[in-house]
């Protein structure tokens, strides 16, 4: 029987959950592949540390090098994370004729294209089933399950830190630190909170996808990100209250000259089944031509489900070598000569409708001047929302609009911040109405 030498960069959580699965599940795995996945090396500074994994006659080594140049290993998993090394690495493997798999969105979202080019340019396969939605089949589903359709729209939680802190302040009325703080113990967040809750672990994520989604390349720098910082209780609440929730969502729309592509804090209706995604699931409905909408659901992060989708793309290319052929798949869904150059809708230019809370003083014709306001800007009112005094004597006003162009909404919005009995900074929610086909 044939063996596939593996080797491991990296041997942090998903680095030991790929080492634990390929020692674990070999019977099942030569079993479905028909062929052995030998873990040949595993590199990492740290050669001490016990990951309570029995490596057997794996190696455990500090120096990275030794699995890049190692003419017997074949294929080359990527779990160091991060943008230098790891890039560093990548390139240097693919220049060396070996395949790669690697969990790391950032790298695939900011280098993507010129370490697709390096991959083609050496005949191997570059796989990143692990970078989005941990554990769901997404990349796969869209490159190949997904053949047949034009992806209409993709609306994603993608990012697990924030969807639990949404839930738990949602749910149990935890203050956003507190939450934080928690996701952070649990382990699915990043080392650097910001990158979760500023939106930007979702932006990565929706950069892959886009462009596997609509045959783009891959451009991360014209998504639109906002985070959740400023999302209050008090938001939550009045979205309850209008029988909506508010998700931190990835939207993907393909439209005939652009594309839309955006992540910030939406509001949902309770009808549509991503609002009853909680905790730190990730899940993302994909709407096709032929398929009408389909749903994935899973883990977003952890250790065995992240190693899970690496195994599956080390399957997949185990299965390329035993049948002697490789770029089967091409690696952003359609041949090079097919990537079409389709710009991201700039921000300004959508139309959706709004959610906007304003703080005033309870002074006489307040509300009349923010929607005289707002009436200039061709903003049309659906509804308004007054609920008693704050503690601070101000009153809180929430509107709902029809669907109004962004653009018209920003300037709004600063002429309604500089009337002096608006208090503090408007907020701002878009609301999704996902169409159910
Ligand atoms: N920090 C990410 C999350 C991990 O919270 O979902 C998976 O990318």
């Amino acid at each position: 029987m044939k063996t596939i030498n593996i080797g491991i960069l990296g041997y942090g959580i998903v680095g030991a959950g790929v080492a634990k699965l390929l020692k674990e599940k070999q019977e099942l795995l030569t079993s479905r592949i028909g062929a052995v996945l030998n873990l040949k090396t595993i590199a990492d500074i740290d050669t001490k540390t016990d990951r309570g994994i029995d490596l057997g006659t794996t190696a455990l080594v500090p120096d990275a090098q030794k699995i890049i140049n190692d003419p017997d290993i074949d294929i080359i998993v990527e779990t160091i994370g991060g943008e230098t090394f790891a890039k560093e690495f990548i390139l240097k493997a693919l220049e060396n004729r070996k395949h790669v798999v690697t969990a790391n969105k950032a790298l695939i979202a900011g280098f993507g294209n010129d370490l697709v080019n390096t991959a083609r340019e050496n005949q191997v396969d570059l796989a990143f089933e692990a970078s989005c939605g941990g554990c769901m089949p997404i990349i796969k589903s869209l490159r190949e399950s997904l053949v047949a359709n034009n992806i209409k729209s993709m609306s994603g939680i993608l990012n697990g830190t924030c969807n639990y802190i949404l839930t738990k302040i949602s749910n149990d009325g935890s203050e956003f630190e507190d939450a934080l703080k928690q996701a952070q113990e649990l382990g699915f967040a990043e080392a650097e909170p910001s990158l979760d809750i500023d939106g930007y672990d979702t932006a990565h994520k929706l950069a892959i996808l886009n462009s596997l989604a609509h045959g783009i390349k891959i451009n991360l720098k014209d998504i639109h990100v906002e985070g959740i910082r400023n999302i209050t209780p008090v938001d939550i609440e009045f979205a309850k209250s209008f029988g909506y929730t508010i998700k931190l969502l990835a939207i993907g729309k393909m439209h005939e000259n652009h594309v839309e592509a955006r992540v910030h804090p939406t509001m949902i209706p309770d009808t549509n089944p991503l609002s009853h995604v909680e905790q730190s699931m990730n899940a993302i409905a994909i709407d096709g031509d032929a398929t009408g909408q389909t749903m994935l659901y899973g883990h977003g992060a952890g250790m065995m489900p992240t190693a899970s989708a690496v195994l599956s793309d080390i399957a997949d290319i185990a299965r390329n070598i035993i049948c002697g052929i490789g770029g089967r798949v091409p690696i952003l869904g359609y041949p090079e000569e097919n990537i079409k150059s389709i710009p991201i809708l700039p921000m300004e230019e959508l139309y959706t409708r709004y959610y906007m809370r304003f703080e005033a003083q309870d002074n006489p014709g307040v509300l009349s001047k923010i929607s005289g306001i707002l009436g200039d800007n061709k903003i049309s009112i659906e509804s308004v929302h007054q609920k008693g005094r704050m503690d601070n004597g101000n009153v809180p006003i929430v509107m709902i609009t029809h669907i109004a162009k962004e653009a018209w909404v920003q300037q709004a919005l600063k002429q309604i911040s500089s009337i002096d009995s608006v208090v503090g900074i408007p907020v701002i929610i878009r609301i999704e109405e996902i169409i159910q086909e």
